[in-house]
This record gives C-alpha cells, sequence and structure tokens, in this order.
C-alpha cells in the first residue's frame, strides 16, 4: 500500500521528522518544524541538491544573499506591482478563498461552498509579508521578507562577476528560506507561509535561451532519479498563457503525483532579460556582461530552475513510503511492516548498529564499530528491545542498512548486515564494513 496524507501526518509526527510549529499554544496555522529526523532528511536533500548544481558543474557557483533586501527590489522585480492572488470572502461566515480555486459554478452562482452566504468581488491582496525596519514606523522603514530567493542572485550578478572568474554561459545557486502569505495553507508541508526553495540562475547570451532551457529540463528530470523519486510519478506541464508568471518567456513545472492530484514540484523558467533589464533601470546603474572573446557588452537571459525543498522533503516521504504484507505472524496476525524506501543518500540514518544483547561486551563492542563508522555515515545506536522490533523501528524511518554484533562477532570479527529494503542478511568482516556500505550506496 501506499502513503495516504494522513498516515505521512501521523508517522512524521510520531517520528520525530515534523511537528506542527508552536504546537504548545496550539499551533500557528500553515507553519510546521522538522524534528530530529526530518532537519537530517532536509539536510541530505539539501546536500544533493547542491553537490548535483555546484559540484558537479565547474560554471556554476554559490550565494548565500539576506532574506531582507532593500524594498526598491520588489519594485524592480515586479512583485509590489503583480504578485497577488485575487481573494473573495463569504459576506456571512468569513472564510476567505482564492478565486482562482472556485469551482465554476461557485464563481457563477457566487454562493459560498461552505454556508450558502453571499461571496464578494474579487480583490487582489499581495503575498508578501512585511515588516518595519528601524525605530520609526513609517512608509519608508517597510521592507519585505523575500517571497523568492532569487532576487538575491540578481542583484549580485555583477559582484559575482567580479570577484568570481566566471564566464557565460554561467550559473548561481543558492538555498534558502522563502515566505509567501498563502491563503490555502492545506496539505501538510505542501504549502506554507515560510518554505525553503533551492534556485539557481543560469545566465546565458540572448539567442542561446532555447538551448539551455531544454538542457536544463533534462537535467533537473534526472535529478529526481539520483534522489530515489519513482519516474513514473513525475511530468512536465508547460504553463498555457493565461498561467505564465509576470517575467516569463516560457515556462514548465515539473510535476508529482501527490496523493491530492499531480502538483507543481519544480519551475524551470525562461526568465530573459527582465530581471536584470529591470534592476539596471531601478538602480541606474548599468547591469550587463562583457564578453571578454567578443568585446560584445550585453544583458544576459536567465534559466531558472527553482525546486522546493520543503516540497521535496515532502516528496521524499510520500515516494518512500510504503506498508508491506509479508504474511501472518506466529499468533496468526497479519505481518504488516512499515517502511520508508529512501535512497540511501538521503535518509536521515545510513547504518543503526544494534548489539544483539548488552551484556558480555556485545555493546560495548557495538558502540566501538560505531566510532569507526561515525565518520563515514550518520549512525544509530539501538540496544534495547527484541532485535526483530529494533530492525521494524529502523524501517519505519527509513534506515537503508543495519549492523547487528552477536557472540560470533566477537570470535571471528565480523557481523550481520542487514537491508532494508530485501530485509536480506549476510555477514561481513568488520574491516570491510565501511567500504561495502559505501559500494551499497552508489549501486
Ligand atoms: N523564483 C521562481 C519561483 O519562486 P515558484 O514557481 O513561485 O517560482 C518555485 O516557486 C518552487 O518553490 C515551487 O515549485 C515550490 O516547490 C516552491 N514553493 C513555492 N511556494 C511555496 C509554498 N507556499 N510552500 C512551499 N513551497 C513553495
Amino acid at each position: 500500500y501506499g502513503a495516504s496524507m494522513e498516515k505521512i501526518v501521523s508517522l512524521c509526527k510520531r517520528r520525530g521528522f515534523v511537528y506542527p510549529s508552536s504546537e504548545i499554544y496550539g499551533g500557528l496555522s500553515a507553519t510546521w518544524d522538522y524534528g530530529p529526523l526530518g532537519s537530517e532528511l532536509k539536510n541530505n536533500i539539501q546536500k544533493l541538491w547542491w553537490n548535483e548544481m555546484t559540484r558537479k558543474h565547474d560554471n556554476i557557483v554559490g550565494l548565500d544573499a539576506a532574506i531582507m533586501m532593500h524594498p526598491r527590489t520588489w519594485e524592480a522585480s515586479g512583485h509590489v506591482e503583480n504578485f497577488s492572488d485575487p481573494l473573495v470572502d463569504c459576506k456571512q461566515c468569513k472564510t476567505r478563498f482564492r478565486e482562482d480555486k472556485l469551482e465554476p459554478e461557485v464563481l457563477k452562482s457566487r454562493i459560498c461552498p461552505e454556508c450558502g452566504g453571499e461571496l464578494t468581488e474579487a480583490r487582489q491582496f499581495n503575498l508578501m509579508f512585511s515588516t518595519q525596519m528601524g525605530p520609526v514606523a513609517d512608509s519608508g522603514s517597510i521592507i519585505y521578507l523575500r517571497p523568492e530567493t532569487a532576487q538575491g542572485i540578481f542583484v549580485n550578478f555583477k559582484n559575482v562577476v567580479d570577484t568570481s572568474r566566471v564566464t557565460i554561459p554561467f550559473g548561481i545557486a543558492q538555498v534558502g528560506k522563502a515566505f509567501r502569505n498563502e491563503i490555502t495553507t492545506k496539505n501538510f508541508i505542501f504549502r506554507t507561509c515560510e518554505f525553503e526553495q533551492m534556485e539557481m540562475q543560469f545566465f546565458v547570451k540572448p539567442g542561446d535561451e532555447d538551448e539551455w532551457f531544454e538542457y536544463w529540463k533534462k537535467t533537473r528530470m534526472a535529478y529526481y532519479d539520483k534522489m530515489g523519486i519513482n519516474s513514473a510519478k513525475l511530468r512536465f506541464h508547460q504553463h498555457g498563457e493565461g498561467e505564465l508568471a509576470h517575467y516569463a518567456k516560457d515556462a514548465y513545472d515539473i510535476e508529482y503525483e501527490y496523493p491530492f492530484g499531480w502538483e507543481e514540484l519544480e519551475g524551470i523558467h525562461s526568465r530573459t532579460d527582465f530581471d536584470l533589464g529591470r534592476h539596471s533601470e531601478y538602480c541606474g546603474k548599468e547591469i550587463n556582461y562583457l564578453d571578454p572573446q567578443t568585446n560584445e557588452r550585453y544583458i544576459p537571459y536567465v534559466i531558472e530552475t527553482s525546486a522546493g525543498l520543503t516540497r521535496s522533503v515532502l516528496i521524499a516521504l510520500m515516494d518512500a513510503y510504503h506498508e508491506e504484507n509479508l504474511g501472518t505472524d506466529s499468533k496468526g496476525n497479519e505481518d504488516v511492516r512499515t517502511v520508508l524506501h529512501f535512497h540511501p543518500n538521503v535518509a536521515p540514518v545510513t547504518v543503526a548498529v544494534l548489539p544483539l544483547v548488552k551484556k558480555d561486551g556485545l555493546a560495548e563492542l557495538a558502540k566501538d564499530i560505531q566510532d569507526e563508522l561515525r565518520d563515514d555515515f550518520t549512525t544509530f545506536y539501538d540496544k534495547s528491545g527484541a532485535i526483530g522490533r529494533r530492525y521494524r523501528r529502523q524501517d519505519e524511518i527509513g534506515t537503508p542498512f543495519c549492523i547487528t554484533v552477536d557472540y560470533e562477532s566477537k570470535d571471528n570479527n565480523d557481523v550481520t548486515l542487514r537491508f532494508r529494503d530485501s530485509m536480506e542478511q549476510i555477514r561481513v568482516p568488520r574491516a570491510e564494513l565501511s567500504e561495502r556500505i559505501r559500494k551499497e550506496i552508489k549501486n
């Protein structure tokens, strides 16, 4: 059986992946905290993305820009003017809806689907969170929490060109928080007001953008295989005329089949020279590129790949979740194993080390083996409970390898290596453990 949203939410809470934010005060709508396992999973996905984008490409460099930016940034980017949703309110029950998410009959009748009351006309509602900087609260002190990380890259374009010897075509990659005052915030961590993005802006010569757009569509789709995501659950969706963002010439979403249907996971956008051109205009300084070979000066075009990190955590969980029927146990009960088949690249724990019993020096030996593996892998030590139950606990959090230390280990210097997916167990000499696990991860 696969994942339902209820099962994922429950497992996340029970095993420490994701908790409702400020839960002791009753929680805050659409905000979530990442627990011990959730933060490891999120860090691993971030690391995988970062390595795939920066380490594997000579021409992509990193950046970590501030969340708070000069307010002119958001005038130049078009977000002050355009980044809004059309909202309607119910005059009776006061529920607020995004007009574009309402059913056609509701739009026609203007009758509230919740209580039958009358709906108001639509009003544009800007999605940016604003706050004040400095001691005087006037209109001049308003700043915004960034609604996308991308603008931190555009405003630093010249800094990076001047300081890092990159030449076009090249990219700048960044991971960080973004904030949107979203109204439709159901579906767990799918859409939240505070979230994380992994974005890369790739700067190209005007005219070369279509070729690079194709390259990045292909490369980004292939990445999800490295994350271990089932390719049958991924597809492209091209934006139609009405869907295109204010900056885009062409755009494709990589969509995932969630339990609530096909929805966006990542956007790949052909942004032309819109952003750099607008920042040039608004800051009054030329932002362009001098081709060192041809001495030609131009404003580069941009291909953007924009993935949600927190949304990637959700698909990693949903894609990995399985309940497997293993027949009946010794008491005649149905034996169902809950397992997260995470790719070892992203699993929160890579290796669990389990002494068969605590006594007779097995606990000490197991600790010793764990210490040997610590530098190479994220390890976990669990010494209590029946060994079968300990294996199941690791299956449920997606640990791909368990090492069991038993009496034979003391005599022969070898251990049992158990594989999560096949549940197969083999004997491996202690000296070969690290190398063997590394090989398994690469396969
Ligand atoms: N710079 C382009 C940009 O921000 P987007 O399509 O608005 O494009 C890109 O967002 C990705 O960011 C989405 O595909 C999604 O994964 C993630 N994202 C956007 N809004 C989100 C939200 N409210 N909660 C969680 N993730 C979100």
